[in-house]
C-alpha cells in the first residue's frame, strides 16, 4: 500500500505534506508533487495536512484519478526529493478544486 497525490496538488503545491512524512519519500515537479510508492510505509500522516485535500491511499483514490497511481510511480523515480515547505504556488486558491487539471501537468 502506498499513500497518493492526486489531480488538486496541480497548480496548488501546498507542500505541507512533506513536512510529516518520516520516510522523505515526496517528490517535486514543477507544479505538481508525488509520493514514491515503494518508499512510503503508509503511515496516513500526510493525508490531512494538504489544505487542498489531494493526498489518498491508494485504495481510496477516486474513479476519476485512478490514472494518478501510476503517475505517481513514474514521475517520482525521475523527479528531485522535496523534504522542507516552501511556497505554495502564485494562483494556488485559484486553483484549488478547479477540475481537469492533469492537462497542466507539467514534467
Ligand atoms: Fe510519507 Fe506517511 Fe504520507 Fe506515505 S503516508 S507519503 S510515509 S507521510
Ligand atoms: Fe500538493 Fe497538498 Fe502536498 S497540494 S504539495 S499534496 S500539501
Amino acid at each position: 500500500m502506498t499513500f497518493v497525490i492526486g489531480e488538486n496538488c496541480i497548480k496548488c503545491k501546498y507542500t505541507d505534506c512533506v513536512e510529516v512524512c518520516p520516510v522523505d519519500c515526496f517528490y517535486e515537479g514543477p507544479n505538481f508533487l508525488v509520493i514514491h510508492p515503494d518508499e512510503c510505509i503508509d503511515c496516513a500522516l500526510c493525508e490531512p495536512e494538504c489544505p487542498a485535500n489531494a493526498i489518498f491511499s491508494e485504495d481510496e483514490v477516486p474513479d476519476d484519478q485512478q490514472e494518478y497511481i501510476e503517475l505517481n510511480a513514474e514521475l517520482s523515480e525521475v523527479w528531485p526529493n522535496i523534504t522542507e515547505k516552501k511556497d505554495p504556488l502564485p494562483d494556488a486558491e485559484q486553483w484549488d478544486g478547479v477540475k481537469g487539471k492533469l492537462e497542466h501537468l507539467e514534467r
